[in-house]
């Protein structure tokens, strides 16, 4: 996590009016019937050496944007610059090279690891498809790691079903560093895992950001566990964001009514502030992403929907510094400028991202 007194701003990831929709088909001959709109128009940006959360409910699209970031989907539409390289629409040869800079850990270390390969296998393929390394220098590089992520050196001719979760995990995060990138997406890292190791995971993804300058996009839909690792965090609700903020703004005063719907449900260890707070029970499911309702898309929810949130799509808006939210409710209080016409849109996003 970064040291706010002396928060570097540079920009890492820039994400712009990013779509991802699936097509959706039907019949014998799979014709093409809509889209599942697994993300729609989303922009923000990551700084270098934060931790971005992002939360929300399952399907509203947190690994879509994880995957289609690190270029592992081809987005329908929009811009993603990774340390200023615009890899939004660039081809299999170019990624290439920008591959080892962004990785990903998954959820489930078990399911992500080749079950027939041993861990210095593992951890050395990355190693074997990007680098010329000799074998002496790939063994001292998977010891390094290895040693990184708290593994004993013996166990490099082991294979993954000898592990607990935990380790099973550290063997992900080890190939994940292995060509010292930059940006590392952390997709549920640890919902696979026991409580009593789950702790120890995230501390080693602190301990070897702060060692390694390392930059998180970090999803989960544990409120908590999200409270304690990110700088800033992003609710996403239905394929967009509701809500950006910093950490402790988002948690103290959440404003969009989704977030305070999502954090009503959080457990407070606080025993008088637990009885004290009202829970905000959210009523009916949520709209399939295939047919979103046409204005806002937590207006058939929202406990405090007006006429316009039935027919106009909230932009995202700073409506405090660095405090982003897509909500009518806030229009009036949004930066100067904003009229809510379709060109302002765009700017709105944008600066959404300063
Ligand atoms: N490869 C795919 N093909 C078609 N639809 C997909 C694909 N991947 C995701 N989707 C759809 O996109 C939407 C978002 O899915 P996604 O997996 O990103 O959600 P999520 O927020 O990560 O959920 P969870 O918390 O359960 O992991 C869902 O409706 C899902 O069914
Ligand atoms: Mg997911």
């Amino acid at each position: 996590m970064l040291d706010r007194a002396d928060t570097p701003r540079r920009k890492l990831v820039e994400v712009r009016g990013l779509k991802m929709y699936f097509p959706v088909t039907a019949g014998v001959l799979r014709r093409k019937v809509g889209d599942v709109k697994a993300l729609d128009d989303i922009s923000f940006d990551i700084y270098e050496g934060e931790t971005l959360g992002l939360v929300g409910e399952s399907g509203c699209g947190k690994s879509t944007c994880g995957r289609v970031i690190l270029r592992l989907y081809d987005p329908t539409a929009g811009s993603i610059r990774i340390d200023g390289v615009d890899i939004g629409a660039a081809d299999a040869q170019t990624l290439r090279p920008l591959r080892p800079a962004m990785q990903m850990v998954f959820q489930d270390p078990q399911a992500s690891l080749n079950p027939r390969m041993t861990v210095a296998g593992i951890i050395g393929e990355p190693l074997d498809e990007h680098t010329q390394m000799s074998k002496a220098e790939k063994l001292d590089r998977i010891y390094e790691l290895m040693d990184a992520v708290g593994l004993n050196r013996n166990f490099a001719n082991r294979y993954p079903h000898e592990f607990s979760g935990g380790q099973r995990q550290r063997i992900g995060i080890a190939r994940a560093l292995a060509l010292n990138p930059k940006f590392i997406v952390c997709d549920e890292p640890i919902a696979a895992l026991d409580v009593s190791i789950q702790a120890q995971v995230v501390n080693l993804l602190e301990d070897l950001q702060d060692r390694l300058g390392l930059t998180y996009l970090f999803i989960s839909h544990d409120l908590s566990m999200v409270r304690h690792i990110a700088d800033r965090v992003a609710v996403m609700y239905l394929g967009r964001i509701a809500e950006l903020a910093p950490r402790d703004a988002l948690y103290d005063r959440p404003m969009h009514p989704y977030t305070q719907a999502l954090l009503s449900a959080v457990p407070e260890p606080d025993p008088e502030i637990e009885t004290a707070r009202k829970r905000i029970i959210l009523t009916g499911d949520v709209p399939s992403p295939a047919n979103p309702p046409k204005g806002c898309n937590f207006c058939t929810r929202c406990p405090r929907v007006m006429d316009i949130c039935q027919s106009v799509k909230p932009a995202l808006r700073e409506i405090e510094p660095g405090r982003f939210v897509a909500c009518h409710l806030y229009e009036t209080t949004a930066a100067a400028g904003s009229t809510g016409a379709p060109e302002d849109h765009e700017r709105n996003q944008q600066g959404a991202t300063q």
